[in-house]
């Protein structure tokens, strides 16, 4: 019974990116090892997908396999542990879900309470569920994302709040293992990295991340990074804010990103671009996804692919090329969105076997 409670305490205090990448990270003697065994996600080869997308080669980083489904973990695990060394009792955030998520259950973990403002009515159903459960402070904003946002920063100012939105740089340190992981896993940065974009954050984080790798070694060269936004929310595309974001793809339903020159930076620097995509694409993409590989991504994730179809198709990204695609949440997130338009039809009798031979 001993050994196997050391076993497990072992594995629990050498889990997550906090132990993983500690001579990486902003870590201090005083900073609590937080884990919930975030990080360390697939990457997955993806060879039927390619061929939809029209590319040789393309992996998929499965981002939706962290302990509350998305990337957000890598970051709000470490702005968590800071706050908690800075004395905080209480963290707060403006949402389109997973950040709320996210920051609910780690203050959880912490023993901390959680704050978390949504937009209200479109954030989907399981990071509602989420952050209930875990036991934040859910408040509702009659306003966009970008409102509950103009809305956090006060108040965190005002109240002297911990924000642990990706304004907050060690959410920003914390994303950027999961470029040191895609190296490690290929032996160097891919050519082309495509990934959706919403406040920006996640992009600063993985140009930031591959830089890193390069100078210490990790990779030999930097990929080229498509950052994908939705025709309805594309502030980046159009190089300005947008008043009114709309898009099915509610997580990067954002008009007005809190991290704007970095983000702008990655792309040019690394010789990538913007790319906007219609909400049918990323559907399709998201169908595309699951039927071709069987890995169920949230709508924004599928934003990744979409874009990187529609690149290789408007000849604006040579084709010839290792890609990877980064799957940003889990496709349990937002059932709402899967089952929308499918029609399940009546119950049929327990005993009729030829119902099924016929659907062969
Ligand atoms: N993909 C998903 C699933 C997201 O939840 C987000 C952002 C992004 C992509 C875009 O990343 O904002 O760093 O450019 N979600 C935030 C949230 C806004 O509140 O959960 P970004």
């Amino acid at each position: 019974m001993t050994e196997v409670h050391a076993v497990t305490t072992r594995m629990q205090r050498e889990s997550g990116i906090l132990y993983h990448f500690r001579d990486h990270l902003p870590l201090t003697d005083r900073t609590p090892m937080l884990s919930l065994h975030e990080g360390g996600t697939p990457l997955v080869h993806a060879p039927r997908l390619a061929a939809w997308v029209g590319v040789p080669e393309l992996y998929l980083k499965y981002e939706g396999l962290n302990p509350t489904g998305s990337f957000k973990d890598r970051g709000m695990v470490l702005a968590v542990a800071r706050a908690v060394e800075d004395g905080a009792r209480a963290v707060l955030c403006a949402s389109t879900g997973n950040t709320a998520a996210s920051a609910a259950a780690y203050a959880a973990h912490a023993g901390i309470r959680s704050i978390v403002l949504l937009p209200a009515g479109r954030v989907a159903a399981g990071k509602l569920a989420q952050a209930v459960i875990y036991g934040a402070d859910v408040v509702t904003v009659d306003g966009s994302f970008d409102h509950a946002l103009a809305l956090a920063l006060n108040a965190s100012r005002k109240f002297d709040l911990a924000l642990v939105n990706s304004v907050n740089p060690a959410r920003i340190e914390g994303q950027t293992t999961a470029a040191y992981e895609i190296c490690d896993a290929l032996g160097d940065a891919p050519p082309v990295l495509a990934l959706p974009v919403g406040n920006g954050g996640n992009i600063t984080a993985y140009w930031l991340g591959f830089r890193r790798a390069l100078e210490h070694g990790r990779a030999t060269r930097l990929p080229r990074i498509l950052g994908v936004q939705a025709e309805g929310a594309a502030p980046f595309v159009h190089g300005a804010p947008v008043e009114h974001p709309d898009t099915v793809a509610t997580a990067i339903r954002i008009g007005r990103p809190a991290t704007w020159e970095p983000a702008i930076r990655a792309a040019q620097d690394s010789g990538g671009a913007f790319r906007a995509v219609s909400d049918e694409a990323i559907l399709e993409a998201y169908r595309a996804i699951a039927a071709h590989e069987g890995i169920f991504c949230e709508p924004a994730s599928a934003a990744s692919v979409a874009g990187l179809r529609a690149a290789v198709r408007a000849g604006a990204i040579d084709a010839a090329q290792q890609c990877v695609c980064i799957l940003t949440g889990s496709g349990l997130k937002d059932p709402d969105t899967a089952v929308a338009n499918v029609e399940i039809g009546a119950p049929i009798d327990m005993n009729d076997v030829e119902y099924i031979g016929r659907l062969i």
